[in-house]
């Protein structure tokens, strides 16, 4: 049987596959340090790693001659892991697609609603005593419904966003690299940005999409328009967004996810009209349940000599 090294603690019942399977599992009580994973690396068959863990290639390197085979990241996204080196070694990574896609769009859409609606500045003027009764002209924010909903990134998530924005009587417009044939695809960034109301983003974290959102993007919004982010931090430049938002060029915006997590950019703490929540989008105890033992059935399966339907490749 092999040994798994889990790098912090997975919700109850997450390790079942493995545990079943009759792996030796070593779970850190909290994240590993970089030079510590990279230290116990060569000493296990698989790692259940986590997007805050940065497995690159001192990690996986580290694995040679050791008996490293499989890197799971509980975390559908995976740009904490260098897949091209792993190919490489030979070592297999999986992550964690579809069963976190409706948990995550549900937060989509409690930013969507949020930023739009500006509840948490509302909220803010309750909390700390501003708020000196009803009137008919306070708190006035924009409308959800009956807008346009542009969506950069047409996965699965974004399909599950997607489907609750019909409810919200959205007209729904999306984007990506390639034509998906469906109602609703628009060819550019450039034209979606433009035309949409509201725009949530959906694409990973890739050198395509670093600041795929910087100031020229921006400045071709509406003044009106509200961003909302749940996929990756650096998608969006942080500094460009705080200058639209400051200038009244943006209206809104709603994200969970920074661009240097665990620390967030001062001047997003400040900016107005802003929602911030630290990286939610899957955290229910159901989702989080159903990544962890995806990610250790993927290390199961290859410890086993079996390909895990969640692999993946550099692309
Ligand atoms: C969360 O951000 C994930 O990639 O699962």
């Amino acid at each position: 049987m092999g040994r798994v090294l889990v790098t912090r603690p997975l919700t109850e019942g997450g390790t079942d596959p493995l545990v079943e399977a009759g792996h030796e599992i070593v779970i850190s009580p909290s994240a590993l340090p970089k030079p510590e994973l990279v230290s116990m690396a060569p000493e296990f068959d698989g790692i259940v790693s986590h997007l805050t863990d940065r497995v690159d290639a001192a990690v996986l390197g580290a694995g040679k001659g050791g008996m490293l085979r499989v890197v799971a990241n509980a975390a559908v996204g995976y740009d904490n892991i260098d897949v091209g080196r792993a190919n490489e070694l030979g070592i297999t990574v999986c992550n964690t697609p579809g069963v976190l896609d409706d948990t995550t769009a549900d937060l989509a859409f409690l930013l969507i609603l949020a930023a739009t609606r500006q509840s948490t500045e509302a909220e803010r003027d309750l909390r700390e005593g501003r708020w000196k009764g009803w009137g008919f002209g306070d708190h006035l924010a924009r409308d959800v419904h009956g807008m346009t909903l542009g969506l950069v990134g047409f996965g699965r998530i974004g399909r599950a966003v997607a489907q609750r924005a019909v409810g919200f009587d959205m007209d729904v417009i999306h984007t990506t690299r390639h034509d998906t044939g469906l109602h609703g695809y628009v060819p550019t960034l450039s034209e979606l940005l433009e035309r949409s109301d509201i725009v949530s983003l959906h694409v990973p974290l890739t050198e395509s999409t670093r600041h795929l959102i910087g100031a020229a993007e921006l400045a071709v919004m509406k003044p009106t328009a509200v961003l909302v982010n749940t996929a990756r931090g650096p998608v969006i430049d942080e500094d460009a967004l705080v200058d639209a938002l400051e200038a009244g060029r943006l209206y809104a915006a709603g994200l969970d996810v920074f661009e240097g997590e665990p620390s967030v950019n001062p001047r997003l703490l400040s900016a107005p009209r802003i929602t911030l929540l630290p990286h939610i989008g899957s955290a229910t105890i159901g989702t989080r349940t159903r990544m962890a033992r995806l990610a250790c059935q993927g290390v199961a399966d290859v410890l086993a000599g079996r390909t895990p339907p969640n692999a993946v490749t550099s692309s």
